[in-house]
């Protein structure tokens, strides 16, 4: 990888972060269009699910000024006509001599648009980037090659590892700061997962809010696992704020694959602890979010239950790529290793 290749991908990167939480269930995407001298003549994201692709946006910006340049795009190019029509083909069409992508698309029906541009001449460079590109596009990419949503485990604890008291209490453990990001998990997902005990104990609306305090003009759908019908039709959870899916799925697995039947990509499983816990015995949390405050509690019940695991040989392991303060908090993210 050139630095220029790595530069140019890397904004290619962080314009594709400009479509998290409204492009679903298409990948986010972004893109990069330099002129034949190399100077930046175009850049682009896919801005929303039916609008067109990142390509076609830098393209568009770039005008003629793309014939004999170079376009750097997170994912590889389309080779297929859905909404819009097959970005391999716009990008031929607008005369561009280089392609730097990072990911390969793992679709049986979009790939290939890699093949079609060496085969019309272009040169194409593949793998630029990958990891900063994946971790952008995660939940789309575990949703194509596994064939399930992408699921994220959030929770906050104390620094002894306490979700809630004895006396059942849990508000606030984690600061506002902390809370005011789970919103933008919550912007970002097509659904928000929680077990009957959490509803019961907490009555939460389980819904997304912007940073002025309304409600978010997408939200997530309301996903409540109670097989024994406890919650009640009162429950916030049934407000009109947003739509709402009471399942009686009997394994995590189950409601996964009936949730990936409706077209989620993510969902964002925000408890409580029985739940996770089976969710992680079953190997189904792709990333665990953690808030942990500095307190301490002694007692009450753990953030994490049921995984029936017996010794330390057997904990699940997480490799971390994110650590951060946050409103006195300690943010950690990371992905189980399976
Ligand atoms: N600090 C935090 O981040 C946080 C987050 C959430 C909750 N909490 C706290 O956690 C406490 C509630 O804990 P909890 O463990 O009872 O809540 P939970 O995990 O939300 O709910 C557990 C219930 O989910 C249902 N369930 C449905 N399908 C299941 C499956 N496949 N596996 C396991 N359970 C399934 C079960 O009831 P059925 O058998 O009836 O279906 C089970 O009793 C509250 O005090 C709350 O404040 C803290």
């Amino acid at each position: 990888m050139s630095p220029l290749d790595g530069r140019f991908v890397g904004r290619a990167v962080e314009l594709a972060a400009k479509g998290l939480g409204t492009t679903s269930p298409n990948p986010v995407v972004g893109c990069v269009v330099l002129d034949v001298d190399g100077n930046v003549v175009g850049e682009g994201w896919h801005e929303r699910a039916g609008g067109p692709h990142a390509e076609v946006n830098a393209l568009a910006a770039a005008g003629e000024r793309a014939r004999g340049g170079t376009a750097y795009v997170t994912l590889e190019p389309c080779n297929h006509t859905g909404r819009t029509g097959p970005c391999a083909q716009a990008l031929l069409d607008a005369g561009i001599a280089r392609v730097v992508f990072a990911v390969p698309d793992p679709g049986a029906l979009a790939g290939g648009g890699a093949e079609r541009l060496r085969a019309a001449g272009v040169e194409v460079t593949g793998g630029v980037l990958a990891a900063e590109a994946e971790r952008v596009n995660e939940a789309w990419l575990t949703a194509a090659r596994s064939r399930r949503p992408h699921v994220t485990w959030k929770f906050a604890a104390t620094l002894d590892g306490r979700s809630a008291a004895v006396d059942g209490t849990s508000r606030w453990i984690s600061s506002v700061e902390s809370r005011e990001q789970v919103h933008d998990l919550r912007r970002r997902v097509d659904a928000i997962v929680a077990g009957s005990g959490t509803v019961l104990a907490d009555d939460p609306d389980l819904t997304a809010r912007e940073p002025d305090g309304t409600s978010s003009p997408r939200q997530p759908l309301r996903v409540v696992l109670d097989r024994r019908g406890r919650v009640p039709a009162t429950a916030k959870v049934h407000d009109a704020a947003a739509s709402t899916l009471v399942s009686t799925a009997a394994t995590p697995a189950e409601l996964l694959d009936d949730l990936h039947g409706k077209g989620i990509v993510s969902v964002l499983l925000e408890g409580g602890p029985t739940l996770a816990g089976a969710f992680l015995a079953a190997g189904l949390v792709d990333r665990v979010t953690a808030y942990v405050a500095p307190t301490l509690l002694g007692s009450g019940s753990h953030a994490l239950a049921g995984t029936a695991i017996t010794t330390i040989t057997d904990a699940i392991g997480l490799d971390v790529d994110d650590v951060a303060l946050v409103g006195g908090d300690v943010r950690v993210s990371g992905r189980p290793r399976r």
